[in-house]
């Protein structure tokens, strides 16, 4: 389709959104917006970006900061490890690349956590190099436009779209092109109700012809999700409490916890269950409930989380009566360690930090 990019590229310079990492070519703050905004959409994810963007204006300020803070200041955006790897390839570009951001696609694409997209696309928008991006909206927009029907989670679709991608790039202004695309799949052909009757490439898109815009593009294989039980138990003195850090491969690994009793199957625990817990845990003699929460459904990408908080009271906590694997912190500070959305929704809906 010969008119494609000069169309594409009218619609994207009358239509895009202002935000500030397209208003930069610091590799730096690019590959940070990149990362954010695998996680979460561009509203959501701005004030995270400017948060980091002040915070650590440089690679170097930010492969210097403590992991805690990091950690801290990505709470709420989930999936933890890309913090961590935000970290470590922060450090890695201190170490390997003598603090200069790496300025060509085969280098980028060695820093943890950056794939074939993140690696185009900071290519593309910092360096104006010539790498098509393929992301979700990507996929959606060719897949209608060209009536494509193979699954993009297949290997064959996946190679098939970023050859095709590729190939529609416009090699004059590759960073335009891509930050177009991504924008026209964001905002005009949407997932559910994109308005084809406004759009400029509805005569020639396949899709509509063909009445597919609603089933494209096709995914093969449905995400499982597995449901778990947790029962979070806050053992509370009046002063301190007792958290734990996650460390085990799985959810929220790096941020910090209650004492935790995860169950296999959907089971209702008792209050001397909790309380023989807690003494386990704390070394309390004295032990109360004060409240159980009502069940609380959270959410994440594979996993149904089904949580109950258990408030309980004690006599002063000893740090020397307390289990190895947990520490003693003072209320007051809670809202200063990384801590999992959802704990600290309860923290803020029970007034126990504000
Ligand atoms: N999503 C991923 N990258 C983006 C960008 N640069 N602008 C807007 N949305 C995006």
């Amino acid at each position: 389709m010969k008119a494609f990019k000069g169309v594409l590229r009218i619609w994207y310079l009358k239509n895009r959104r202002e935000l500030p990492w397209r208003e930069t070519s610091d590799p730096y703050l690019i590959w940070l917006s990149e990362i954010i905004l695998q996680q979460t959409r561009v509203d959501q994810g701005l004030p995270y970006w400017l948060r980091f963007a002040t915070t650590f204006p440089t690679i170097t300020d930010l492969a210097n900061a403590p992991e805690e803070q990091i950690m801290r200041m990505w709470q709420g955006l989930g999936y933890y490890s890309r913090a961590r790897n935000l970290h470590t390839a922060a450090k890695q570009i201190a170490s390997d690349f003598n603090h200069r951001f790496p300025s060509n696609y085969h280098d980028i694409k060695l820093l943890k956590g950056v794939g074939d997209y993140t690696a185009a696309a900071i290519a593309s928008f910092a360096f104006n190099l010539p790498h098509a991006v393929v992301d979700g909206n990507v996929y959606r927009f060719l897949s209608r436009l060209f009536g494509i029907e193979t699954p993009i989670d297949s290997t064959e679709g996946k190679k098939s779209f970023a050859e095709l991608a590729q190939k529609l790039l416009d090699e004059k202004e590759p960073g335009l092109h891509n930050q177009a695309i991504m924008e026209f799949g964001a905002l005009h052909c949407k997932p559910i109700n994109p308005d084809c009757e406004n759009c400029p490439f509805n005569h020639n898109c396949l899709a509509l012809k063909n009445q597919k815009v609603n089933i494209l593009p096709i995914k093969s294989k449905k995400t499982k999700v597995r449901d778990r039980h947790f029962n979070f138990v806050i053992i509370d003195d009046g002063r301190k409490t007792i958290v734990g850090k996650r460390n085990a491969k799985d959810i929220w690994q790096g941020l910090f916890q209650f004492p935790l009793i995860e169950t296999k199957m959907k089971r209702n625990i008792n209050t001397e269950e909790v309380i023989s817990f807690v003494r386990e845990v704390s070394g309390a003699k004295e032990i109360t409930l004060i409240k159980k929460s009502s069940l609380i459904k959270h959410l994440l990408s594979h996993q149904t989380l089904y949580c109950y908080f258990w408030w309980t009271n004690t006599n002063t906590l000893r740090k020397k009566s307390i289990s190895a694997a947990y520490q003693m912190i003072n209320i007051d500070l809670l809202d200063t360690i990384g801590m999992p959305q959802l704990i600290v929704k309860y923290l803020l809906d029970n007034e126990i930090i504000d």
